[in-house]
């Protein structure tokens, strides 16, 4: 299981502090000796293949199972091994296969999430005198905010089991944040999610930051960690020395430092692919990483394969490479002209779509500002349209 952290606007204290977490079921160690540390308003970053055990590391943060070794301690406090307990201690969470009250309505689903902060017993309920009015508002008045702040206050009073999928997800973190966390655990939030639904739960997590909650968050989609640290401080100070170094320096942003920090980066990534290749054809030798060499992958054909399919993103280079290795199969007669057919790819991309196939937001905006903004406005117009016909 990988970590990653995003340190950007993180405090300093630590909320969570798990050591040596260990989870076994007869002879399957699903967890062993997970640490991890999660200071205030950190958002951290699980990821791992299926069956890595992430999820098992959360029922173990959440009380749902007891650790067979290991402490976690939240606050500096250990945890109880309750569930109710570990929310009632500030630990809120949201489940990789959606759990809601499928047949309570999306306003109640936030305002059972409510239940450990208010303390109005049954006698109460029966005799529904000022305060129980009182507690009942303050319920009501939280979830509706939380409804808004995830952008579903439209549905709250719709069963929870007529959502549209991703707005279950949306309510599941409602829910969550309506105990009043100071640490909440989505497992797996994008899962199922089309790319702008992903986009939007990205900001979701980072709002939730900004109420003053730690966020760890499972992802076994390597695009949701990429996509963070494109939109981070560092990300950011990237983007800006490629624009213009010189303001970038003036703005307190150490040019050698951060290309050095993507030079590492980028090693280590190709690093890592190297080895996965050497692991695949059992043979290493530097003629396999020439610019020209005579079977891809070659320099020239990985970048042919970056261009078209678009810079930025993961599934464009990958969708350009496939192009690449199927079209020259075909044509026989290219067989022995790669490079030509790579240098006319480029050719023809950079001449009519230079953002490439399948080109990240930002690529798209620096090539298309105009139409995508118009395209927008549009959207949100034909939207309102839509809506404004809805209520009449
Ligand atoms: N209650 C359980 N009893 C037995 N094995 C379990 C239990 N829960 C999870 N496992 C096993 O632990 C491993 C890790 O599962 P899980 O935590 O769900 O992985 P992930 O969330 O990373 O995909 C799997 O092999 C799974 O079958
Ligand atoms: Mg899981």
């Amino acid at each position: 299981m990988a970590e990653t952290t995003g340190a950007a606007g993180a405090g300093t204290a630590t909320v969570l502090e798990a050591r040596g977490v260990t989870m076994r079921f007869g002879g399957l160690t699903a967890v062993d000796g997970v640490d991890l540390s999660v200071a205030e308003r950190e958002i951290v970053g699980l990821i791992g293949p299926n069956g890595a055990g992430k999820t098992t590391f959360f029922n173990c943060l959440t009380g749902l199972y007891v650790p067979t070794g290991g402490e976690v301690r939240y606050q500096g406090a250990v945890l109880p091994s309750k569930p109710h307990k570990v929310t009632q201690a500030g630990i809120a969470r949201t489940f990789q296969n959606i759990r809601l009250f499928a047949n309570m309505t999306v306003l109640e689903n936030v305002m059972v999430g409510r239940h450990c902060r208010t303390r109005e017993g049954l006698w109460s309920a029966i005799g529904r005198g000022p305060r129980y009015r009182a507690a009942e508002r303050d319920a009501r008045d939280n979830a509706r905010e939380l409804l808004d702040f995830l952008g579903i206050g439209k549905h709250a009073g719709s069963l929870a089991r007529n959502l549209p999928y991703g707005d279950q997800r949306k309510l599941e973190i409602a829910r969550a944040m309506a105990s009043d966390p100071g640490l909440i655990l989505l497992d797996e939030p994008t899962a199922g999610m089309n790319p702008q639904e992903t986009r939007a739960t990205q900001e979701t997590v980072f709002k939730i930051r900004e109420r003053g909650l730690a966020v760890v968050v499972i992802e076994h989609d390597m695009r949701f960690i990429f996509a963070r640290v494109n939109e981070s401080r560092i990300g950011r100070a990237w983007v800006a020395i490629r624009e213009d170094e010189t303001a970038a320096g003036a703005m307190g942003i150490n040019g050698f430092r951060l290309k050095l920090l993507a030079f590492g980066l980028g090693a280590g990534l190709a690093g890592f692919a190297g080895a996965i290749n050497a692991h695949l054809i059992n043979t290493v030798t530097p003629d396999q990483y020439l610019f020209a060499a005579t079977s891809p992958p070659n320099s020239a054909f990985l970048l042919a394969a970056v261009v078209l399919g678009g810079m930025g993103t993961i599934t464009g280079p990958l969708l350009g490479a496939t192009l690449l290795y199927l079209v020259p199969v075909k044509l026989a007669f290219f067989n022995n002209k790669q490079l030509l057919l790579f240098g006319l790819a480029l050719i023809l991309m950079m001449r009519f779509r230079p953002e490439g196939l399948v080109p990240s937001r930002r690529r798209q905006l620096e090539f298309h500002e105009e139409e995508i903004a118009e395209a927008e406005a549009h959207e949100v117009v034909a939207a309102d349209a839509q809506e404004a016909g809805a209520a009449a």
